[in-house]
């Protein structure tokens, strides 16, 4: 009998269900949350209550589109955390609710596990190719900056990560303070597409081993900006286009820089990349530039996969239940997951 995982995710804005059936994604639905641009960053609130609304209807389109009855189901996985808890609580406690109902288990998945297992999603007609094992992945999302060794699907070791901002922290944070918008990363690689990335230079910080910072360069931009905006008040509208560009390039250098030092400490080639600013598409052919002239095999997730979605907690859900893992019903989510 065919194994059929619905995976649930809701740890922060985007509420997402998918159905996979043996590893192979049948359907993968994400209803996403425009009531946080006009605040410029994610409310808890807010996004809890839109979680509470979409959930039903975007389950149901999910089985739907999967051609997948609930009876079908074998289990169902979810996003236990890290997120936000108010968010976490709708994704698991629908979960529950289904698994009671259904009679079937629930399997718990760490989200940042899905994102580092996002080149495992099978689909029907494609190449499905995917990296073998050890290999790294650089993991930068919104919340998380990581380089992380994948010995296995369910083991890994974290290499390094940020000891402050998240990459995709500081390109929000930075975009909100340029006045350029939310969310802050497709903003800057749009325009640093047209820009010069060697007029504004910004100074790399020193961190120790594989560890990352960048908090510092994201104070160093403000101070940049006002200055200049001191002296001439279209500073910003004039050069928009080469700010952009300059600081998404010192930010891909300094995740390049710790990532050629993992993949030479540990003598592996096999390279992906995962989370939402996996996205940017200097990053992406900084990547495959690095790979092409270091002999690395490089994996890119497709773009529909890069942020959060189902998808990838379904299939990691799937090798945690081909383990024998089951969730008991009195498990409640977390905001933090300090290891994997
Ligand atoms: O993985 P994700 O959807 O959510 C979590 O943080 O878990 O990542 C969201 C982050 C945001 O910081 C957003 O600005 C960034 O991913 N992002 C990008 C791009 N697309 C999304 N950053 C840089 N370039 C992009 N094209």
């Amino acid at each position: 009998m065919a194994d059929i995982i619905l995976g649930i995710e809701s740890s922060c804005d985007d509420t997402s269900a998918a159905v996979i059936r043996d590893g192979f994604l049948l359907s993968n639905v994400i209803a996403s949350q425009d009531v946080h641009k006009a605040y410029g960053g994610v409310v808890p609130e807010l996004a809890s209550r839109a979680h509470e609304q979409n959930i039903v209807p975007v389950v149901s389109q999910a089985l739907d589109r999967a051609e997948v009855k609930a009876s079908d189901l074998t289990a169902i996985a979810f996003t236990r955390g890290p997120g936000l808890l108010g968010s976490l609580l709708v994704g698991t406690s629908f979960a529950k609710a289904m698994s009671v109902a259904l009679n079937i288990p629930i399997v718990m998945v760490n989200h940042l596990q899905g994102h580092i297992l996002a080149d495992f999603i099978k689909q029907y007609g494609k190449e499905n190719r995917h990296p073998a094992f050890p290999y790294l992945c650089l993991l930068v999302s919104g919340g998380n900056s990581q380089i992380v060794k994948v010995d296995s699907p369910l083991d890994y070791e974290i290499l390094g990560q940020t000891i402050d901002d998240a990459v995709g922290e500081a390109f929000d944070k930075c975009s909100k303070m340029m006045g350029l918008g939310y969310p802050g990363g497709p903003v800057i690689d749009r325009l640093a597409k047209s820009g010069n990335p060697e007029r504004f230079k910004f100074s790399k910080p020193h961190v120790p081993g594989l560890n990352y910072s960048f908090s510092g360069i994201k104070t160093s931009l403000l101070y940049f900006v006002r200055d200049e905006i001191a002296k001439d008040p279209d500073f910003m509208e004039k050069n928009k286009e080469d700010i952009c560009a300059g600081f998404q390039k010192a930010l891909i250098d300094i995740l390049l820089d710790k990532l050629i030092i993992a993949a030479e400490n540990t003598g592996i080639k096999e390279i992906t990349i995962g989370g939402g600013v996996s996205a940017n598409s200097g990053l992406r052919n900084r990547i495959e530039k690095e790979g092409s002239e270091r002999g690395w095999n490089t994996y890119l997730p497709e773009f529909k996969f890069t942020t959060d979605n189902a998808a990838m907690i379904a299939v990691a859900g799937y090798y945690h239940y081909l383990n024998g893992e089951r969730t008991p019903l009195d498990i409640a989510p977390v905001s933090r997951i300090s290891d994997f």
